[in-house]
């Protein structure tokens, strides 16, 4: 017996244990690398905007007001693809909706390459957001629902790290292409069809999640694919536990109004909002700016510094996948809150005793190296796995769009921010979100480090 407050699930062997006989983990880590193809696609989609924007403007003669609606028509795009893929995901299965998505990713690849207008290229971008929401929604969950419970947070940080490698390889395209001049910008776009159909194509070995196969009454092939996992006889166990707790949920009509989802729905949200209003992508997003502007550095040494910054997200990131299975969720979300809590109170001291360029600049990278070790992977572990099976789409879909909207709004309020408060000011909030951040995980996060899936749902019984 644990209370309902307990933080902690209680420790079984089984899951805890040496990989089963007869599973393949070559197998186990092939599916999850296309997988995390579509967070390449997403992390690359995102950031090459920044690049690209200077070009756009110039040869499009864009208005402040019209840069803005570019840059930021990907982001609706993902708040509505997050919000219809939960729904689509629970009905048609996680394979045929990773599809849809790689399709999307390509088209609007190429799409946002030829656009004559401003009207057509935000067209191009808003498709490209309705991939991107729907892939950060679908990846992680999809992995989750097909890794063993033994290495799950290692599998899903894989997409993280996707995510900040498809960030550092725009970067790096935006820099080689900009030699191309004033059409450069359909270039960076353009460049991004060829993982994407890379993806597609992939997508082909990859099959369908077990656990959703389950649900819909499709054991047969769902065991296959167990089989092929796990080995025979983890398989037959695993099915069984799926089949029992899916056969728990179906008495509530599988609902999100049920009352034990409202604890697991409040911990996701919060922790997709946190994740979001902590600021991690002012800097990957405005970095060059802040850094010319603030640190007197020149356009060329901050677009260095952005290397190093993303580099030092790549590196955070490393570390977060060997140990996440080991150390845990929670002691990682715990590390990185109070490490960017702290970081940023430096620089908010540092800024306002007008400290050097190189300080500032070492500040801003062990904030983003907290991060980059727990708050970036871990969020998106926990929300995909403290869900039951037969909610689990809809109910991350919810947090995933809370997360893409606080994202949204942090972008859309920076620069004005900055203008009001000062980035002292600005950084100085996120610093004291970071610091809620780390109480509301040590109070209301419980460990999930171990557990199946269905050990984790039963905790909201
Ligand atoms: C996480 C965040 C995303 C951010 C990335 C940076 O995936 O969800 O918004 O850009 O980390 O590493």
């Amino acid at each position: 017996m644990h209370s309902q407050t307990a933080p902690n699930f209680p420790l079984r062997e089984a899951a805890t244990g040496p990989p089963t006989p007869g599973g393949s983990a070559a197998y186990v880590y092939l599916i999850a690398a296309v997988a995390a193809l579509g967070g390449l696609l997403f992390g690359f989609d995102t950031a090459i905007i920044n690049g690209a924007l200077v070009f756009l403007k110039k040869d499009f003669n864009l208005t402040d007001a019209q840069t803005e609606l570019a840059a930021s028509s990907i982001l609706f795009g993902a708040v509505a693809g997050a919000a219809v893929a939960g729904w689509l995901t629970d009905r048609y299965g996680r394979r045929r909706l990773l599809f849809g998505a790689a399709a999307l990713f390509t088209v609007s690849a190429l799409a946002a390459a030829v656009p004559r207008t401003l009207t057509e290229f935000v067209v191009a971008r808003l498709a490209g957001g309705l991939a991107i929401g729907v892939a950060s929604l679908l990846v992680p969950l999809y992995i989750a629902e097909i890794a063993p419970a033994r290495i799950r947070g290692r599998l899903v940080t894989l997409n993280q790290l996707a995510i900040v490698t498809g960030i550092l390889l725009a970067y790096v395209a935006s820099y080689y292409l900009a030699e191309l001049g004033l059409a450069s910008w359909r270039w960076m776009f353009a460049v991004a069809a060829v993982p994407s159909l890379l993806f597609m194509l992939t997508l082909l070995l990859v099959p369908e999640s077990p656990r959703w196969l389950l649900g819909r009454g499709r054991a047969a092939e769902a065991l296959g694919t167990l089989t092929r996992l796990n080995g025979p006889a983890a398989a037959a166990a695993e099915a069984a536990e799926v089949q029992a707790a899916l056969a728990d949920e179906q008495g509530a009509a599988a609902s999100l109004r049920q009352p034990r989802l409202r604890r697991p729905l409040r911990i996701a949200v919060v922790l997709a909002v946190l994740q979001q209003v902590t600021g991690i992508n002012t800097i990957l997003y405005y970095g060059s700016l802040i850094l010319t502007e603030h640190s007197g550095q020149s356009a060329s040494s901050a677009i260095g510094a952005n290397a190093l910054i993303g580099g030092i997200n790549f590196a955070g990131t490393i570390v977060a996948l060997f140990v996440i299975d080991r150390v845990g969720r929670k002691p990682l979300l715990l590390i990185a809150s109070g490490g960017m809590a702290l970081a940023l109170g430096a620089l908010v001291m540092a800024l306002q005793l007008h400290a050097p360029g190189p300080w500032l600049l070492g500040l801003i990278m062990l904030y983003v190296a907290c991060f980059a070790v727990g708050l970036g992977p871990g969020v998106w572990v926990v929300i995909t796995e403290i869900f039951p099976n037969a909610v689990r789409g809809r109910a991350a879909s919810l947090a995933t769009v809370a997360l893409w909207a606080a994202c949204t709004l942090i972008s859309f309020t920076f620069l004005s921010l900055v203008k009001a408060a000062g980035l002292a000011g600005a950084f100085g909030l996120y610093a004291l979100l970071s610091a809620f951040t780390f109480v509301f995980v040590w109070r209301a996060v419980p460990e999930t480090k171990g557990r199946t899936l269905e050990e984790i749902e039963q905790k909201w019984q």
